[in-house]
């Protein structure tokens, strides 16, 4: 299994964070379950036109079983408990206004293609150690949602029927794999394709809820193909803990028949967090089955989950596995907040794709307060503070190194203080501007950048040890870069409040302006320095 290193936003935070943001909730952090309800990232929202027809039990309408008809104790509108296992040979709907815990060990089955478990409650969901969940769909509603270790949500290859109109089953008898969010593969060389089943559902990756498909078959009277992947819904209106397996992968073909494809998995939570793992990896067989869809919609996600599409491999040709499905994360954009935010001890926020970081996000705040804490950006940042704080603490910022992002602007208006060995640091350009104090205090402590502006700080102290740095230590690219922008004549767009004459000098990958005074004791390494504008300035 491979580890996906798509991580939107990991927010591993102090509880002041949460709470703050939970009381005024940003834009985007709404997980509106009404079309249209959402805004902010994206401004999309949960299609539920698309979903909410097809949940056998959505609503309150439907019949609900009762805590004692699952061999409960309680009710579902206060706490039930299930201590014992079912075997279902139906539909299950569960609807309350309280909690459920299932005890450890507990199993609840429904083992048919297609059939639903779906449990609706405004508490919380409790899933104990080695408890399983299996049937074809599984929906689980809650303020919170709890999978503890080694229990499963598991529906892999229990699919009911994938969506009309596509061929996700390969028709050719030579036990080609299924496909859904990726193609399945062939064996067969003789021809130029040696794909199997083909993908599907492109339509819905951010609410993927198809099923998989089978895995083809060499002979005609039987199908030796392993099944597709169910579906599993996980929405929880705050926090989400999967240390067990949430999984909707393919069934396993044979030496006569391909592997099904991976099913839909979609999760919308306020925090996602724990250490298991999220799979709709598609099935191995005699041609493995393509990955199927995931879908996260999460204000933050810990880096500790493992969630995975990858194809499955092929037993009749080793070098062709399925291929891979996909991984839609909705992507924190914006964070805003009236007040503090505060990151302590190992907290971290991250924005952007690591893959593609292309994006541009935005935090306002009036004070961002780090301590012994990450942010990490993939792709453009702006960030407006009055004060900006860091201690032992580091604002990462990964353009991935090419000029197509846009530069980076860092607004602190009023103060920015980094201590303990704090960096800021960018591969691409940055800006960081303010009207007051930047004081870098000491040893480690430094501002780095493939480019980097820094304006308007009416006073700027480097301290013993501090450092501020453009380029970085690949100076044969930065000055790739420089000679390219030699060319422009115009003040650079980093500047975003260019002083009023715009004598810069763009071919720099060092621009210092300051608008009083600088204070430098400590090192400035490896760099042009310019002091372009700057009534007394002085740098040692
Ligand atoms: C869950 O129940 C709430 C009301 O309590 C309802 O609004 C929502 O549509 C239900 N969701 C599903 C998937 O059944
Ligand atoms: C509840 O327990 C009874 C008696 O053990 C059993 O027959 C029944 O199937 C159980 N119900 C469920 C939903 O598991
Ligand atoms: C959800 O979890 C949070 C954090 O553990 C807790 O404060 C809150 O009371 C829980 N809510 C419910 C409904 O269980
Ligand atoms: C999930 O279900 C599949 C099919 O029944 C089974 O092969 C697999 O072992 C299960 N996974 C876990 C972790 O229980
Ligand atoms: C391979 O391609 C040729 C030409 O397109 C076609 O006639 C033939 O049926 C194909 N063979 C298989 C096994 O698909
Ligand atoms: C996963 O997290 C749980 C709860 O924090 C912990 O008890 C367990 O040891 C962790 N497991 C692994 C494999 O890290
Ligand atoms: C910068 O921080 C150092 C260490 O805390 C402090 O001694 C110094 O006075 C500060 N500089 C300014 C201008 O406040
Ligand atoms: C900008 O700096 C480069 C390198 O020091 C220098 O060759 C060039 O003449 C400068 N351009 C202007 C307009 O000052």
């Amino acid at each position: 299994m491979r580890r996906v290193g798509l991580w939107v936003v990991v927010l591993v935070v102090a509880a002041a964070v949460a709470g703050l943001v939970g009381a005024s909730p940003a834009s985007g952090l709404v997980l509106a379950d009404e079309g249209g309800g959402g805004g902010g990232a994206g401004g999309r929202s949960f299609d539920g036109g698309a979903v909410r027809g097809e949940f056998p039990c959505g609503s309150h309408t439907a019949r609900s079983r009762s805590c004692e008809e699952m061999n409960g104790s309680g009710s579902f509108d206060t706490t039930c408990v299930i201590g014992s296992s079912s075997s279902l040979d139906g539909d299950l709907c569960v609807y309350g206004d309280g909690s459920v815990v299932i005890s450890p060990h507990v199993k609840i089955i429904c083992p048919v293609a297609g059939c639903y478990i779906a449990i609706n409650v405004s508490g919380s969901i409790t899933i104990g150690e080695h408890v399983d969940l299996i049937a074809g769909s599984v929906s689980l509603y809650a303020t919170n949602v709890s999978l503890d270790q080694r229990s499963t949500v598991n529906t892999t290859g229990l699919a009911g029927e994938p969506p009309p109109q596509t061929s996700g089953t390969p028709h050719s008898l030579e036990g080609a794999g299924g496909g859904h969010g990726g193609r399945g593969a062939s064996c067969k060389v003789s021809n130029d394709t040696n794909w199997g089943g083909d993908v599907y559902a492109w339509s819905t990756l951010a609410w993927p809820w198809s099923y998989g498909s089978k895995g083809g078959s060499m002979a005609a009277d039987h199908q030796f193909g392993g099944d597709g992947g169910g579906r599993v819904m996980l929405r929880a209106s705050e926090f989400m803990n999967v240390d067990g397996d949430v999984l909707a992968e393919g069934g396993v073909g044979s030496l006569k028949g391909g592997g099904g494809s991976g099913g839909s998995i979609m999760i919308y939570a306020f925090k996602l967090y724990g250490n298991g793992t999220i799979s709709a990896a598609g099935g191995n067989g005699w041609g493995g089955g393509g990955g199927g869809r995931i879908s996260l919609d999460c204000y933050s996600i810990q880096q500790d989950l493992e969630i995975t599409v990858h194809g499955g491999q092929s037993f009749g040709c080793p070098q062709n596995a399925g291929a891979a499905g996909t991984i839609y994360e909705s992507s924190l954009q914006t964070l805003k907040v009236t007040g503090q935010i505060r990151l302590l001890s190992k907290g971290s926020i991250s924005f952007g794709l690591s893959e593609n970081p292309i994006s541009e996000f935005e935090l306002v705040a009036e004070e961002l307060l780090m301590s012994d804490s990450v942010i990490k950006v993939y792709g453009a940042f702006r960030m407006y503070v009055k004060v900006l704080l860091m201690w032992d603490s580091e604002i990462q910022i990964d353009g991935g190194g090419k000029d197509v992002v846009l530069a980076s602007m860092l607004e602190a208006r009023n103060l920015v203080v980094l201590r303990h060995g704090s960096v800021i640091s960018s591969n691409a350009a940055l800006g960081v501007y303010g009207q007051g104090l930047l004081n870098l205090t000491g040893p480690g402590d430094g501002i780095k950048a493939r480019r980097l502006f820094l304006s308007l700080f009416y006073n700027i102290e480097v301290g013993p040890g501090s450092f501020v740095q453009a380029p970085l230590d690949d100076a044969v690219q930065s000055s790739l870069d420089a000679l390219s922008r030699c060319e422009s004549k115009t003040c650079p767009s980093e500047l975003i409040t260019p002083p009023d004459d715009c004598h810069v000098n763009n071919s720099l990958s060092f621009t210092l302006q300051v608008a009083r005074k600088a204070l430098g004791k400590g090192s400035f390494s490896n760099m042009e320095l310019v002091v372009v504008l700057g009534m007394g300035a002085g740098v040692a």
